[in-house]
């Protein structure tokens, strides 16, 4: 095979054959297909698309790159939960948890944040101690021990996926249905789990802002894991207004650990709770998860999962130490919060990281004092900002970006979370 045809049939709206496919995965993987072959040829998938078999071949050949894990020996039903990436996504925190505390084993393998939105890792790791990087072994073990586990993705799994995504990333080529649910399944299958529940997000904070694409990468995701014998739903939910009340990584572990004490933001508990709902019904589990959220259970398991990977899950959180205020205009309600404004001023004041080798800041971020349907009056406080000692240039670029991201006026939208299932 060579390269450059395989970049011409699809520059061409062609077919690839199934042996082309895994040939250049593999090729590419190997290092014979060089990074300018794949980045021209992942922009023609990205123009022309691809069709249904080919999107399972390439999500076949991504899995074989690596190794696939066996999770039979964790002795309990597995179910996995995957959110398409939004503005104050800190769900995974109480839902591995909630949905460990029925006796189901969660095996979270996460990512880092890029760009506007955040990565559970990097949340995480604001806890003192709390280790991501676990071998195989350990992470099984938690499983059978603690049920939930959350920690980085080893890099014997899917490497196609890790040096495509790496390279996507820089070439403009993320925002397409074909790459976007093979990257996502192909790491999910080869993870082991037995079931997956998937979180797409629609709005101005997700990769897909519209419903009728963002539909469509759900079904595309729901038939490949169908093709490989892991049980998926899909949810469709709102990423138009930030989650919760907080973006920023040790802002976020904060709110999470509200939520497993009973309390938190509403939008927050109701997905966790539609998305454990799901969780547990593949596992054929009949159980109200809202209740392990009141009486405690949830919090233990989160205790146990924190305790399990080195984290002191009573140690103070690292808190940012400059603030400043954005005031409200008018008096009225919110109508609307951008959530990617909110997403980049975010990541501007140090949450987030623009290449995947710098650095985040723990404490930096965003805090929605008034969110979409509540009131406020002019000259109060609507965002706080949140940067370290040192930082407080970062304020003035926040700003910039969240100029006309609020909207505030005459009437309340209410909100829906869950756009469809
Ligand atoms: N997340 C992934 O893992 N891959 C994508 O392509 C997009 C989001």
């Amino acid at each position: 095979f060579s390269a450059v045809e395989i970049i011409r049939t699809k520059r061409d709206r062609g077919v690839l054959s199934d042996d082309q496919i895994d040939w250049v995965i593999d090729a590419y993987t190997r290092g014979v297909v060089a990074d300018e072959q794949m980045s021209a040829l992942a922009m023609a998938i990205f123009l022309n698309g691809a069709t249904d078999p080919e999107i399972a071949r390439w999500t076949q050949a991504m899995i074989a790159s690596g190794e696939r894990l066996d999770l039979s020996g964790v002795g309990m039903p597995t179910v996995d939960k995957h959110s398409t990436g939004g503005v104050g996504d800190k769900i995974t925190l109480p839902l591995a948890p909630l949905v460990a505390a029925h006796g189901v084993a969660v095996p979270q393998l996460s990512g880092r944040g890029l760009g506007h939105t955040g990565g559970t890792l990097d949340k995480l790791e604001t806890i003192p101690g709390f280790r991501t990087a676990l071998s195989n072994e350990e992470f099984i073990d938690q499983m059978r021990r603690v049920g939930a586990v959350v920690c980085a993705a080893s890099e014997s799994l899917a490497p196609a996926d890790r040096r495509l995504y790496a390279l996507r990333d820089v070439t403009g080529t993320v925002e397409s249905i074909p790459l976007i649910a093979s990257s996502i399944m192909s790491k999910k299958i080869a993870e082991g789990t037995d079931a997956l529940v998937l979180d797409v997000k629609v709005g101005s904070g997700a990769f897909m802002k519209e419903l009728a694409p963002a539909r469509e990468l759900a079904e595309t995701m729901v038939r490949l894991g169908a093709a490989h014998g892991v049980r998926t739903v899909a949810l469709l939910t709102d990423m138009s207004t930030p989650l919760g009340r907080t973006a920023g990584n040790a802002l976020e572990v904060r709110e999470s650990v509200e939520v497993l004490a009973g309390g938190g933001p509403a939008d927050v508990v109701e997905l966790t709770v539609a998305l454990a709902r799901e969780m547990l019904a593949l596992a054929g589990v009949d159980a109200d998860p809202a209740k392990a959220l009141s009486d405690g259970r949830a919090m233990d398991a989160w205790r146990a999962m924190v305790e399990a990977q080195g984290g002191d899950p009573d140690a103070e959180l690292p808190v940012a130490a400059e603030t400043d205020d954005v005031l409200a205009e008018a008096d009225g309600v919110v109508t609307r919060m951008d959530a990617y404004a909110v997403g980049v001023a975010a990541w501007r004041l140090g949450a987030g990281r623009a290449r995947k080798e710098d650095a985040v800041s723990a404490g930096a971020g965003v805090e929605i004092l008034r969110t979409v349907g509540e009131t406020v009056r002019a000259g109060e406080p609507i965002l706080r900002l949140h940067a370290d000692a040192g930082e407080t240039a970062r304020f003035g670029a926040a700003r910039q970006v969240l100029e006309g991201a609020v909207d505030v006026g005459g009437d309340t939208p209410g909100r829906t979370m869950l756009i469809d299932r």
